[in-house]
């Protein structure tokens, strides 16, 4: 039996009253975690799974301006074709913007669960919501985290006044970062481009009006590790990925049936390839299956920038990439309803791509 009835973890908010999530089971010190947070075996993180002793590619961002730009630019090609998923380091985003970003994380989760609740909204269409797992009231058995999402472009002053306003610099810190994480994505996609072959401007052009999001994931630690995730295996909808990681180990990435640990490098960020990358390209560059284990004894913070399409943009494989021996793999899908199928479910490894190959 847990020691706390399940009803002292319900927190009115908003929408009505909900779980508090897994930071409220955290501080009431539980031993055992809930049924409902518990995986099947075939899912849980067993360790003879993971491999720790490999590393994803690293990118030195620097080099592209001096005589290695073709160097770096096959780098990245290969890093793509082969992961889907690296890390980039000298990237020109100012540190101080990193580290008050992932301050403003801590301050926000450690504000009362009442102030958080202000912003607690189960609905994944929602554009600016607090939440627990992905689609809580969706999804049969919930992931260890809880966490802040919310828009970030096009960026005005009717969407910053959306985000919390605690603490009281989050506004103009959150602005700041999503300008900077903007720059170091849209070099991404020009060198991304280039890498294809395609003019540079390509996929920057494909996405129409560009969609933003930032996503805070806070993992607290967890009295059972091995029985449940962070966040289960998926691929990002979107179609890159720009993530911060703080210096706990969590995230990992599969490769060849084995979950490669992603070891943090300091002012580094992970930048993945996602679902909407894979169709573009024709399956050249592959989106990576990744999740996020968690640990008994320390908490651990991402920030997850979600980069993509408008929802009425038409996205489908290159027509330059396509010819008689590369035939079209995947059917031309408008992003809205992609996203709208992808958040039916929640996070379910490779499902949505695979429902648009031809
Ligand atoms: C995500 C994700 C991984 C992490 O939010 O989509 O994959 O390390 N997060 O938090
Ligand atoms: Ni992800």
């Amino acid at each position: 039996m847990e020691k706390f009835p399940v009803e002292t973890f319900r927190v009115e908010g908003r929408f009505g009253i909900y779980d508090a999530g897994v930071q409220a089971l955290f501080e009431r010190g539980v031993k055992k975690i809930p049924d409902k947070y518990v995986k099947s075996v075939h899912d849980r993180p067993c360790a003879k799974n993971v491999v720790l002793t490999r590393r994803i590619p690293v990118i030195d961002m620097s080099k592209i301006y001096g005589d290695e730009r073709v160097k770096v630019i096959q780098e990245l090609k290969c890093a793509c074709e082969d992961w889907g998923i690296f890390q980039v380091i000298n990237h020109d985003v100012p540190e101080r913007s990193m580290q008050s970003m992932m301050e403003m994380a801590h301050r926000f989760f450690d504000l009362p669960a009442e102030k958080k609740m202000q912003y607690y909204d189960s609905d994944p269409s929602s554009e600016t919501r607090y939440g627990i797992s992905y689609n809580a009231d969706k999804e049969t058995i919930l992931d260890w985290r809880d966490f802040l999402l919310q828009r970030c472009h096009p960026l005005s002053d009717e969407l910053i006044s959306t985000w919390p306003d605690m603490p009281s610099s989050y506004r103009e810190i959150a602005k700041n970062y999503a300008m900077n994480i903007r720059i170091l994505t849209l070099r991404l996609l020009a060198m991304l481009s280039e890498s294809l072959g395609l003019y540079r401007e390509y996929l920057a052009d494909v996405l129409k009006e560009h969609e933003q999001k930032m996503l805070i994931n806070h993992y607290p630690p967890c009295p059972q590790p091995d029985l449940t995730l962070g966040v289960s295996g998926h691929t990002d909808p979107n179609v890159i990925t720009v993530l911060q990681q703080d210096e706990v180990e969590g995230l990992q990435v599969l490769r060849d049936g084995l979950w490669i640990a992603v070891h943090p490098i300091r002012n580094a960020f992970v930048v993945n390839m996602g679902d909407q990358m894979q169709i573009i390209t024709n399956g050249k560059y592959q989106c990576a299956e990744h999740r996020a284990v968690v640990n008994s004894t320390k908490t651990r913070f991402s920030i997850a920038t979600f980069y993509g399409p408008s929802l009425d943009a038409v996205i489908c494989p290159a027509p330059k990439l396509i010819d008689q021996d590369h035939p079209p793999h995947y059917r031309q899908v408008i992003y809205g309803d992609y996203l709208r199928a992808f958040r039916a479910k929640g996070p379910n490894k490779k499902a949505y791509l695979q429902s648009v190959l031809l």
